[in-house]
Protein backbone atom coordinates (compact mmCIF):
# COMPACT_ATOMS: atom_id res chain seq x y z
CA UNK A 1 0.00 0.00 0.00
CA UNK A 2 1.46 3.59 -0.91
CA UNK A 3 2.23 5.75 2.06
CA UNK A 4 1.34 9.59 1.82
CA UNK A 5 2.61 11.98 4.07
CA UNK A 6 -0.58 12.07 6.35
CA UNK A 7 -1.71 14.90 8.10
CA UNK A 8 -4.40 15.12 10.27
CA UNK A 9 -7.62 15.61 8.21
CA UNK A 10 -9.85 18.92 8.68
CA UNK A 11 -12.66 18.81 9.61
CA UNK A 12 -15.98 20.88 8.61
CA UNK A 13 -18.45 20.41 11.37
CA UNK A 14 -21.29 22.11 9.91
CA UNK A 15 -20.97 18.94 6.80
CA UNK A 16 -20.91 16.95 9.57
CA UNK A 17 -23.91 18.10 11.41
CA UNK A 18 -25.85 17.81 8.04
CA UNK A 19 -26.58 14.23 9.43
CA UNK A 20 -26.45 14.61 12.85
CA UNK A 21 -29.82 12.82 13.35
CA UNK A 22 -28.73 9.39 12.35
CA UNK A 23 -25.22 10.07 13.71
CA UNK A 24 -26.08 10.68 17.30
CA UNK A 25 -28.61 7.98 17.45
CA UNK A 26 -25.79 5.14 18.47
CA UNK A 27 -24.63 7.47 20.72
CA UNK A 28 -27.89 7.15 22.81
CA UNK A 29 -27.78 3.15 22.12
CA UNK A 30 -24.46 3.05 23.73
CA UNK A 31 -25.83 5.25 26.77
CA UNK A 32 -29.10 3.21 27.30
CA UNK A 33 -26.49 0.30 28.14
CA UNK A 34 -23.99 2.73 30.72
CA UNK A 35 -24.51 1.25 34.17
CA UNK A 36 -25.18 3.69 37.12
CA UNK A 37 -21.94 5.55 37.24
CA UNK A 38 -19.79 5.42 40.97
CA UNK A 39 -20.50 9.20 41.79
CA UNK A 40 -22.95 8.90 44.39
CA UNK A 41 -23.96 12.18 46.20
CA UNK A 42 -21.10 14.03 44.27
CA UNK A 43 -21.63 15.47 40.70
CA UNK A 44 -20.28 12.79 37.96
CA UNK A 45 -16.61 13.75 36.58
CA UNK A 46 -17.25 12.85 32.74
CA UNK A 47 -14.61 12.92 29.48
CA UNK A 48 -15.60 12.39 26.01
CA UNK A 49 -12.64 11.68 23.91
CA UNK A 50 -12.88 12.59 20.11
CA UNK A 51 -16.00 14.90 20.81
CA UNK A 52 -16.40 16.48 17.40
CA UNK A 53 -18.82 19.81 17.34
CA UNK A 54 -20.11 19.15 21.40
CA UNK A 55 -23.76 17.78 20.07
CA UNK A 56 -23.75 14.29 21.46
CA UNK A 57 -21.10 15.24 24.67
CA UNK A 58 -24.46 17.53 25.30
CA UNK A 59 -26.86 14.54 25.67
CA UNK A 60 -24.61 13.09 28.41
CA UNK A 61 -26.07 16.00 30.55
CA UNK A 62 -29.38 14.95 30.45
CA UNK A 63 -28.61 11.68 32.01
CA UNK A 64 -25.95 13.16 34.60
CA UNK A 65 -27.61 16.08 34.67
CA UNK A 66 -24.89 17.94 37.10
CA UNK A 67 -22.24 16.58 35.48
CA UNK A 68 -18.51 18.29 35.08
CA UNK A 69 -18.39 16.72 31.10
CA UNK A 70 -14.95 17.46 29.61
CA UNK A 71 -15.05 16.82 25.57
CA UNK A 72 -11.63 16.46 23.98
CA UNK A 73 -10.77 16.81 20.17
CA UNK A 74 -7.75 16.98 17.93
CA UNK A 75 -9.57 19.34 15.25
CA UNK A 76 -9.97 22.58 16.15
CA UNK A 77 -12.61 23.59 14.11
CA UNK A 78 -14.51 20.92 16.05
CA UNK A 79 -13.50 22.36 19.14
CA UNK A 80 -14.59 26.25 18.29
CA UNK A 81 -17.86 24.91 17.14
CA UNK A 82 -18.47 22.69 20.89
CA UNK A 83 -17.36 25.44 22.64
CA UNK A 84 -20.02 27.95 20.85
CA UNK A 85 -22.79 25.81 21.06
CA UNK A 86 -22.34 23.78 24.03
CA UNK A 87 -19.87 25.12 26.69
CA UNK A 88 -20.64 26.66 30.03
CA UNK A 89 -23.27 25.55 32.65
CA UNK A 90 -25.83 23.01 32.02
CA UNK A 91 -29.83 22.72 32.80
CA UNK A 92 -29.21 20.72 35.61
CA UNK A 93 -26.60 22.93 36.61
CA UNK A 94 -23.57 21.08 35.80
CA UNK A 95 -21.37 22.43 33.81
CA UNK A 96 -19.44 21.62 30.05
CA UNK A 97 -16.10 22.71 28.60
CA UNK A 98 -13.43 21.67 25.86
CA UNK A 99 -9.71 20.95 25.28
CA UNK A 100 -7.45 20.04 22.51
CA UNK A 101 -6.16 16.71 23.14
CA UNK A 102 -4.95 14.00 21.14
CA UNK A 103 -6.60 10.61 22.02
CA UNK A 104 -3.47 8.44 20.66
CA UNK A 105 -1.54 10.20 23.77
CA UNK A 106 -4.52 11.20 26.11
CA UNK A 107 -4.00 9.93 30.17
CA UNK A 108 -6.80 10.96 32.28
CA UNK A 109 -5.65 14.12 33.72
CA UNK A 110 -8.05 13.19 37.27
CA UNK A 111 -10.23 10.40 37.91
CA UNK A 112 -13.13 9.76 35.73
CA UNK A 113 -16.48 8.58 36.88
CA UNK A 114 -16.79 7.76 32.54
CA UNK A 115 -14.53 7.74 29.88
CA UNK A 116 -16.64 7.50 26.57
CA UNK A 117 -16.06 7.92 22.92
CA UNK A 118 -18.64 8.07 19.75
CA UNK A 119 -17.60 7.57 16.44
CA UNK A 120 -13.97 8.81 16.74
CA UNK A 121 -11.34 6.13 18.31
CA UNK A 122 -11.49 4.51 14.23
CA UNK A 123 -9.15 7.67 13.64
CA UNK A 124 -6.83 6.92 16.69
CA UNK A 125 -4.29 3.95 15.31
CA UNK A 126 -3.22 1.98 18.26
CA UNK A 127 -6.05 3.07 20.51
CA UNK A 128 -6.87 -0.70 22.06
CA UNK A 129 -3.01 0.05 23.32
CA UNK A 130 -4.52 2.89 25.83
CA UNK A 131 -7.57 1.25 27.48
CA UNK A 132 -5.44 -0.11 30.81
CA UNK A 133 -4.37 3.61 30.80
CA UNK A 134 -8.02 4.91 30.43
CA UNK A 135 -9.49 2.75 33.10
CA UNK A 136 -6.73 3.05 34.99
CA UNK A 137 -7.97 6.24 35.44
CA UNK A 138 -11.51 5.88 36.00
CA UNK A 139 -12.90 5.52 39.88
CA UNK A 140 -13.66 2.22 41.15
CA UNK A 141 -17.06 1.11 39.75
CA UNK A 142 -16.38 3.22 36.34
CA UNK A 143 -17.14 3.08 32.56
CA UNK A 144 -15.45 3.02 29.69
CA UNK A 145 -17.71 2.80 26.79
CA UNK A 146 -17.34 3.50 22.90
CA UNK A 147 -18.96 3.00 19.77
CA UNK A 148 -16.62 2.60 15.84
CA UNK A 149 -18.20 2.01 12.83
CA UNK A 150 -17.62 -1.32 11.59
CA UNK A 151 -18.59 -0.75 8.34
CA UNK A 152 -15.39 -0.58 6.58
CA UNK A 153 -15.75 -3.48 3.84
CA UNK A 154 -19.14 -1.74 2.72
CA UNK A 155 -19.27 -0.37 -0.69
CA UNK A 156 -19.42 3.57 0.67
CA UNK A 157 -15.70 3.10 2.12
CA UNK A 158 -14.38 0.05 -0.25
CA UNK A 159 -14.63 2.15 -2.92
CA UNK A 160 -13.34 5.48 -1.58
CA UNK A 161 -9.98 2.94 -1.37
CA UNK A 162 -9.85 1.77 -4.52
CA UNK A 163 -10.30 4.52 -5.93
CA UNK A 164 -7.34 6.57 -4.28
CA UNK A 165 -5.32 3.38 -5.07
CA UNK A 166 -6.10 3.53 -8.78
CA UNK A 167 -3.10 4.99 -11.09
CA UNK A 168 -4.69 8.53 -11.19
CA UNK A 169 -4.54 8.70 -7.58
CA UNK A 170 -2.55 6.77 -6.14
CA UNK A 171 1.04 8.97 -5.89
CA UNK A 172 -1.26 11.95 -4.46
CA UNK A 173 -3.78 10.26 -2.21
CA UNK A 174 -1.80 7.10 -1.17
CA UNK A 175 -3.76 5.04 1.20
CA UNK A 176 -5.98 8.54 2.50
CA UNK A 177 -9.06 6.40 1.90
CA UNK A 178 -8.42 4.07 4.11
CA UNK A 179 -7.07 6.62 6.95
CA UNK A 180 -9.43 6.03 9.84
CA UNK A 181 -9.60 1.82 9.62
CA UNK A 182 -8.26 0.79 13.03
CA UNK A 183 -11.05 -0.92 14.53
CA UNK A 184 -10.71 -4.70 15.53
CA UNK A 185 -13.43 -7.09 15.65
CA UNK A 186 -15.90 -7.78 18.58
CA UNK A 187 -15.01 -10.34 20.18
CA UNK A 188 -11.40 -8.90 20.16
CA UNK A 189 -12.62 -5.70 22.01
CA UNK A 190 -14.56 -8.01 24.32
CA UNK A 191 -11.56 -10.05 25.15
CA UNK A 192 -9.25 -6.96 25.69
CA UNK A 193 -11.54 -5.47 28.12
CA UNK A 194 -12.47 -8.66 29.97
CA UNK A 195 -8.38 -9.54 30.37
CA UNK A 196 -7.90 -5.82 31.49
CA UNK A 197 -10.66 -6.42 34.79
CA UNK A 198 -13.59 -5.34 33.45
CA UNK A 199 -17.32 -6.58 33.21
CA UNK A 200 -17.78 -5.93 29.13
CA UNK A 201 -20.84 -5.98 26.86
CA UNK A 202 -19.89 -5.59 23.41
CA UNK A 203 -22.13 -5.74 20.05
CA UNK A 204 -22.68 -4.87 16.79
CA UNK A 205 -26.01 -3.31 15.31
CA UNK A 206 -26.79 -2.49 11.51
CA UNK A 207 -28.74 0.53 11.00
CA UNK A 208 -30.48 0.47 7.98
CA UNK A 209 -30.15 4.46 7.30
CA UNK A 210 -32.71 6.03 4.79
CA UNK A 211 -31.47 8.66 3.44
CA UNK A 212 -32.58 11.33 1.50
CA UNK A 213 -31.83 13.94 -1.75
CA UNK A 214 -29.15 13.78 -3.92
CA UNK A 215 -26.29 11.96 -3.90
CA UNK A 216 -26.98 11.31 -0.02
CA UNK A 217 -24.17 9.03 0.44
CA UNK A 218 -21.46 11.29 -1.28
CA UNK A 219 -22.81 13.82 0.82
CA UNK A 220 -22.09 11.68 4.24
CA UNK A 221 -18.42 10.51 3.36
CA UNK A 222 -17.56 14.25 3.08
CA UNK A 223 -18.03 14.67 6.70
CA UNK A 224 -16.45 11.74 7.98
CA UNK A 225 -14.61 9.22 5.60
CA UNK A 226 -13.56 11.90 3.05
CA UNK A 227 -12.21 14.35 5.26
CA UNK A 228 -8.61 12.75 4.35
CA UNK A 229 -9.09 13.06 0.66
CA UNK A 230 -10.87 16.63 0.90
CA UNK A 231 -7.83 18.25 2.93
CA UNK A 232 -4.82 16.45 1.26
CA UNK A 233 -6.64 18.40 -2.12
CA UNK A 234 -7.78 21.23 -0.55
CA UNK A 235 -5.15 23.18 -2.88
CA UNK A 236 -6.60 22.26 -6.00
CA UNK A 237 -10.02 22.50 -6.31
CA UNK A 238 -10.29 20.91 -10.25
CA UNK A 239 -8.41 18.04 -8.37
CA UNK A 240 -11.17 17.83 -6.16
CA UNK A 241 -13.85 17.95 -8.63
CA UNK A 242 -12.60 15.66 -10.44
CA UNK A 243 -11.66 13.07 -7.86
CA UNK A 244 -15.39 14.02 -5.90
CA UNK A 245 -16.93 13.31 -9.66
CA UNK A 246 -15.53 9.81 -10.04
CA UNK A 247 -16.62 8.67 -6.65
CA UNK A 248 -19.90 10.43 -7.10
CA UNK A 249 -20.51 7.65 -9.99
CA UNK A 250 -19.21 4.82 -8.20
CA UNK A 251 -21.52 5.49 -5.38
CA UNK A 252 -24.47 5.92 -7.62
CA UNK A 253 -24.08 2.94 -8.81
CA UNK A 254 -23.56 1.15 -5.30
CA UNK A 255 -26.32 3.14 -4.12
CA UNK A 256 -28.88 3.68 -6.37
CA UNK A 257 -32.00 5.57 -5.06
CA UNK A 258 -35.89 3.97 -3.81
CA UNK A 259 -39.08 4.56 -3.45
CA UNK A 260 -38.33 5.62 -0.19
CA UNK A 261 -35.27 7.49 -0.50
CA UNK A 262 -31.46 5.89 -0.18
CA UNK A 263 -30.89 2.98 1.97
CA UNK A 264 -27.37 3.55 3.50
CA UNK A 265 -26.80 0.08 5.82
CA UNK A 266 -24.13 1.12 8.81
CA UNK A 267 -22.82 -1.27 10.85
CA UNK A 268 -21.48 -0.24 13.96
CA UNK A 269 -19.61 -1.45 17.38
CA UNK A 270 -20.33 -1.09 20.80
CA UNK A 271 -18.58 -1.58 24.03
CA UNK A 272 -19.00 -0.87 27.83
CA UNK A 273 -16.64 -1.83 30.10
CA UNK A 274 -17.10 -1.43 33.87
CA UNK A 275 -13.77 -1.55 36.25
CA UNK A 276 -15.09 -3.44 39.71
CA UNK A 277 -16.16 -1.28 42.38
C1 LIG B 1 -16.80 11.31 13.27
S1 LIG B 1 -16.37 12.58 14.39
C2 LIG B 1 -17.27 12.12 15.87
C3 LIG B 1 -17.60 13.31 16.72
C4 LIG B 1 -18.51 13.05 17.92
N1 LIG B 1 -17.92 12.15 18.87
C5 LIG B 1 -19.86 12.54 17.49
O1 LIG B 1 -20.19 11.40 17.81
O2 LIG B 1 -20.59 13.27 16.79
C6 LIG B 1 -14.72 12.11 14.80
C7 LIG B 1 -14.03 13.12 15.69
O3 LIG B 1 -12.83 12.51 16.17
C8 LIG B 1 -11.85 13.50 16.23
N2 LIG B 1 -10.53 12.88 16.23
C9 LIG B 1 -9.93 12.18 15.24
N3 LIG B 1 -8.71 11.76 15.62
C10 LIG B 1 -8.55 12.18 16.90
C11 LIG B 1 -7.50 12.07 17.86
N4 LIG B 1 -6.38 11.41 17.57
N5 LIG B 1 -7.65 12.64 19.07
C12 LIG B 1 -8.79 13.33 19.38
N6 LIG B 1 -9.82 13.46 18.52
C13 LIG B 1 -9.70 12.90 17.30
C14 LIG B 1 -12.09 14.35 15.00
O4 LIG B 1 -11.48 15.61 15.11
C15 LIG B 1 -13.62 14.40 15.00
O5 LIG B 1 -14.10 15.50 15.72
Amino acid sequence: MHSVESAAPTWDPQQYLRHSGHRARPFLDLLARIPRLPAGDRPARIADLGCGPGNVTALLADRWADAHITGFDLSPEMLERADKDWAGTTRGGGWIDFRPADAAHWTPDEPYDLIVSNAALQWVPNHPESFASWIDGLRPGGTFAFQVPGNFVSPSHALLGELCDTPEWRDRLGDQGRRFVHVLDTADYLNRLIGLGCEADVWETTYCQLLQGEDPVLDWVKGTALRPVLTALDDDREAADAFLGQYRALLREAYPPGPHGTVFPFRRIFAVARKPA
